[in-house]
């Protein structure tokens, strides 16, 4: 049944979605059809808090709520599994780059189930399945003659032969003038430009210049979509309330004008062109993953033996379709994600293509800004941040998701503290959750045999309260139905702390002996607020407030009935357990003294290298005597070294962090061995050892003055 049981006799106008009583005051909202989708995360690494926050855990708590809400929903994630990030994982742990995705396929996978991630179906986009929808695409447009074809000059790398696409280049953005730009994109700035328009470009393959190669590729014309897609996104935010963060990125990509785009890449890992003169072309990973999307859909239409269901979300244009995504990603789900569904439901005037059906749109696109951890960047290298299955090793899942879930990046970038994560659990979970319903549930079993206690006369405190809680679920659906979850969780705490409130006001271990009616009166409030904390908590809580459910020996509701008394007289109570332990500041002393420092313990054995290995680096003590800036960069400093009997010359990108005069006399470690390799065309005979500051600068690693020039470090 498509709307929810309403009063007989009153009349209802019926707009889309929604069931309003004539007097405009909305008693039941019908069903919504929902799609809601996070970023398919890179299979090439593992994920961490920074994610989390971004485009995960507000997407489960939004989710769940609406599954509470009665809506009919599903949440689709999965790994993309393409592209160059994987290919360059691939490459340097010398491995094929299957191996990657099926290593951090599984480990996401589970560490998402862990966390509590409540997807509907995680995919990945190496299954045939994807693999098809993508070329179904592909092909539609290529036998509509959307594409256009041409030839353009991209990086190839002439030591390692072959192209350079993406991420393979790093070089200084024509833009904003970010040094470490990729070969066509800019991810400080957001530009997306030729690669020929790059500065000081450098292969990461091989640490050389790359030169222009001419190749053929295929083309989106995205340019031809910018009306329809300035238009949708005006009508979505006028109607939705699009986040201004998202808006803006919008606006700067539409001031500049949308430009035709490569939908295709020279690299021999992703779904292959499914035309006969592209071979060795892949589609490129940005065109193929958001359809990935769909594809989970389709898959969980096989799982669930029910071939059509994907097509009763994707291609009814009821469907809601909300995109949960990082800030990083705005551009391909707000832009180029619209304008290929645009173009695939342009096709249905084909008369020979009549029946592909429709796709729907993103509704809304909630974008995050970043989670940064205790002041700075993630960083895996200067080991800054935690892994989460480290944390969920040491600490509940739902611990994780409260502190994340208050201090969500939705407007602004937010960090991760320590400090801030024991307080979130210890002055809030314990002392003002945890505490409330402890001291309820230790009270009537104490006094009333864990049986609910029966409301008496009310006095106008307990009205007060009553009604206070009846206004929670739509205060807090409110919230999260614009998004704002960060505020509606900080919300429902409020619930609780007025709950505290009550308990101390209405003083019930001196009515116990004075007026057992009035006692058992305010103890049966004390348990509906708990019973609604339990509701609204549970999209942010789950596995706490399962918990609480089966203390209360009770199961949740309709999300909007929770506030209303759900428990009734004489129901029995199951014992309480503390839900929300202290942390002790010896446990969070620990991961504080640990971050920044090696960890060598965690090293994989097969990355372990033999002492012959390392013998083959000649590491040797060299003497700085000349040092001046590159023109035109900001990072390299070109040094002149002296060894024992020899001069050599060596770029290094210490000029952030040194004046080259400051370097002189300086007895430096200089990896001898090196093969030469040009850096903005300067040859660089060597390498010298640096290692990074906390600041994020380098600093060079020296030895005394008396040490000869060219011994030898071992
Ligand atoms: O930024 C990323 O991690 C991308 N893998 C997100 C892809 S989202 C969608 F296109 F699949
Ligand atoms: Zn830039």
């Amino acid at each position: 049944m498509r709307y929810q049981h309403t009063k007989l006799f009153t009349f209802f106008l019926i707009f889309p979605n929604k069931l309003i009583k004539k007097n405009n005051s909305v008693i039941k909202l019908a069903k919504e059809k929902i799609i809601v989708t996070s970023a398919l995360p890179y299979a090439n690494g593992k994920i961490h808090l920074g994610h989390l926050s971004g485009a995960y855990l507000p997407a489960d708590i939004y989710v769940r709520y609406k599954r509470l809400n009665g809506d009919d929903i599903i949440y689709v994630c999965g790994s993309d599994e393409h592209g160059v990030p994987i290919t360059i994982s691939a490459d340097k742990e010398k491995v094929s780059p299957q191996v990657i995705i099926d290593r951090y396929h599984e480990a996401n996978k589970k560490t998402f189930a862990r966390f509590g991630m409540s997807f509907d179906n995680y995919s990945r986009t190496s299954l045939p399945i994807h693999h098809e929808t993508a070329k179904e695409f592909f092909l539609d447009f290529y036998n509509r003659g959307l594409f256009v074809e041409h030839k353009s000059l991209q990086f190839y790398d002439e030591k390692a032969k072959m192209f350079l696409p993406d991420r393979y280049v790093e070089g200084t953005c024509p833009k904003c003038g970010n040094e470490q730009a990729r070969s066509d994109e800019c991810e400080v700035c957001g530009a997306l430009y030729e690669p020929s328009e790059l500065i000081n470009p450098v292969s990461k393959v091989s640490g050389e210049r790359p030169v222009l190669k001419e190749t053929s590729h295929w083309y989106f014309p995205l340019g031809k979509y910018q009306p329809a897609l300035e238009k949708y996104i005006d009508e979505m935010n006028k109607k939705y309330g699009w986040k201004e963060n998202v808006l803006q990125y919008c606006r700067g990509w539409f001031k500049d004008g949308l430009k035709e785009r490569a939908i295709t890449r020279d690299l021999d890992w992703g779904i292959k062109v499914p035309i006969d003169s592209a071979a060795g072309k892949v589609i490129y990973v940005w065109f193929e993953a958001v359809l990935g999307y769909i594809s989970s859909t389709k898959e969980l239409s096989q799982l669930k033996n029910d071939p059509d269901l994907w097509k009763r979300y994707w291609q009814d244009p009821k469907t809601k379709y909300i995109a949960f995504i990082g800030k990083d990603n705005v551009v391909f789900h707000a832009i180029i994600f619209p304008a290929i569904l645009m173009a695939w439901n342009e096709g249905d005037k084909d008369p020979d293509r009549i029946g592909a059906g429709q796709y729907c749109l993103p509704q809304n696109v909630p974008a995050n800004e970043f989670l940064n951890f205790e002041g700075k960047k993630f960083s895996k290298s200067r080991n800054w941040g935690i892994d989460v299955d480290e944390f969920l090793d040491l600490f509940a899942p739902d611990l994780l998701r409260y502190s994340l879930a208050a201090n969500l990046p939705e407007t602004r970038d937010t960090d991760f503290y320590w400090k801030e994560f024991q307080l979130r659990n210890n002055s809030e979970l314990a002392d003002i959750l945890g505490n409330f319903i402890n001291r309820t549930f230790t009270f009537v079993f104490k006094h009333f045999d864990g049986k609910v206690p029966a409301l008496f006369k009310l006095e106008k405190i307990d009205e007060d309260m009553l009604k206070e809680i009846s206004e929670y679920p739509k205060r807090v659906a409110d919230l999260f139905e614009k998004y704002k979850i960060r505020d509606g969780v900080n919300e429902i705490m409020n619930l609780a702390r007025a709950g505290n409130k009550y308990f101390n006001d209405t003083e019930p271990w001196k009515t116990i002996k004075s007026n057992r009616e009035r006692c058992s009166t305010t103890l049966n409030v004390c348990l509906q607020a708990i019973y609604t904390l339990a509701e609204l908590f549970s999209p942010v809580l789950p596995f706490s407030t399962e918990k609480l459910f089966t203390m209360l020996n009770s199961k949740p509701v309709d999300w909007k009935d929770c506030g209303k008394p759900q428990l009734k007289a004489n129901h029995q109570l199951n014992q309480a357990e503390i839900l929300f332990p202290k942390i002790e500041d010896e446990k969070i002393d620990a991961q504080i003294n640990k971050l920044g420092s090696s960890k060598v313990e965690e090293v994989k054995k097969e990355e372990l290298i033999s002492y012959d290995d390392f013998m083959k680096i000649q590491l040797r003590v060299a003497e700085v005597i000349g040092a001046e800036n590159v023109p035109k960069s900001e990072k390299l400093l070109k040094l002149k070294v002296r060894l024992d009997n020899e001069e050599r010359q060596v770029v290094a990108g210490i000029a952030k962090s040194y004046q080259p005069e400051n370097l002189i006399g300086k007895k430096i470690v200089l990896v001898a061995n090196l093969q030469p390799a040009k850096l903005m065309g300067l040859e660089s005979q060597g390498m010298i050892l640096a290692v990074e500051t906390n600041d994020g600068g380098l600093q060079v690693l020296n030895v005394t003055e008396t040490v000869n020039n060219g011994t030898r470090v071992k």
